[in-house]
């Protein structure tokens, strides 16, 4: 707990100091205001997320998650679609820059097509999750559609990268209540939907996609974004930028769900690289 305490206090001091709280909806920055229907990649040096070395062990409590109860200014980025062959890992050179973990929901037909770029992800200490093998509508299948969609996709992953993911997206948040408890008991997956949409599969322009995350993040947060597209990759750059520089940190799913249990939560940070993020 001391450890906890303490990690928070400096998050807080170094976060807050300009006076912006995530707990309320933050005023939009002029960087972000400009990012509208201007280039979305921003000069000079990335903001980097601080390295927090936490807690990725969660035992689920519940059977979905759109939101979670953090202890701090934390948030879950959440990339759908994916692997596509040129945004994905544009992403992946943008998150890298920022030391930015996030969540890549796969589809397991595209992992067969881009094994190396599932590779990469991985590699890269992002975490994969579930987004079934050829994106259909989950609560129309039978139970032996559901489950083979899932296992494909789960078999595919671990071909190409070595791992299993952990929780499952459902294509268009689509899955029954029956359904979700089945998929927890059967493969232990918790489904995860999110709480912050902006709606970035209409193609509404970077700036837009920048501003409307920016508005809606909050402590918490599990944010969705879809990699397949990439006016959605060209605001990314802006909006992670935006939201470190409110005092949020980006961790995994896994990782927020482990918070999610703040009993158990482990939180060893390091001082230093969290000095670094208050300049
Ligand atoms: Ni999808």
């Amino acid at each position: 707990m001391k450890a906890l305490s303490l990690f928070l206090l400096v998050a807080v001091a170094g976060s807050f100091i300009s006076g912006c709280s995530p707990a309320k909806s933050p005023p939009v920055s002029a960087r972000a205001r400009s990012a509208r229907g201007t280039a979305p990649f921003e000069q000079g040096p990335a903001m980097r997320n601080p390295d927090a070395h936490m807690s990725r062990d969660f035992s689920s409590q519940r059977v979905s998650y759109s939101r979670v109860s953090a202890p701090g200014p934390y948030v879950a980025l959440t990339f759908d679609d994916g692997p596509h062959s040129s945004n994905t890992p544009r992403l992946l050179n943008i998150l890298r820059a920022r030391n930015v973990k996030a969540t890549f929901y796969v589809i397991g037909k595209n992992v067969d097509l881009y094994p190396d770029i599932v590779r990469r992800t991985v590699a890269e200490g992002h975490e994969l999750g579930n987004h079934s093998y050829t994106h259909p509508v989950l609560s129309k299948l039978s139970q032996a559609a559901l489950f083979s969609e899932i296992r494909k996709t789960d078999d595919a992953i671990l071909r190409a990268a070595g791992v299993r993911p952990r929780t499952l997206r459902p294509p268009y948040g689509a899955l029954t209540q029956s359904q979700r408890e089945l998929v927890m008991s059967t493969f232990g997956y918790p489904t995860i939907m999110w709480s912050v949409d902006p709606m970035d599969w209409k193609k509404p322009g970077a700036g837009v996609v920048t501003s409307r995350i920016v508005q809606g993040t909050h402590a918490g947060a599990i944010i969705l974004v879809h990699d397949l597209h990439a006016s959605s990759v060209d605001a990314m750059p802006a909006t992670i930028d935006s939201l470190l520089r409110r005092g949020y940190r980006f961790v995994t799913v896994s990782q927020l769900l482990a918070m999610n249990q703040s009993a158990q939560a482990q939180v060893i940070a390091n001082p230093e690289t969290l000095v670094q993020a208050g300049r």
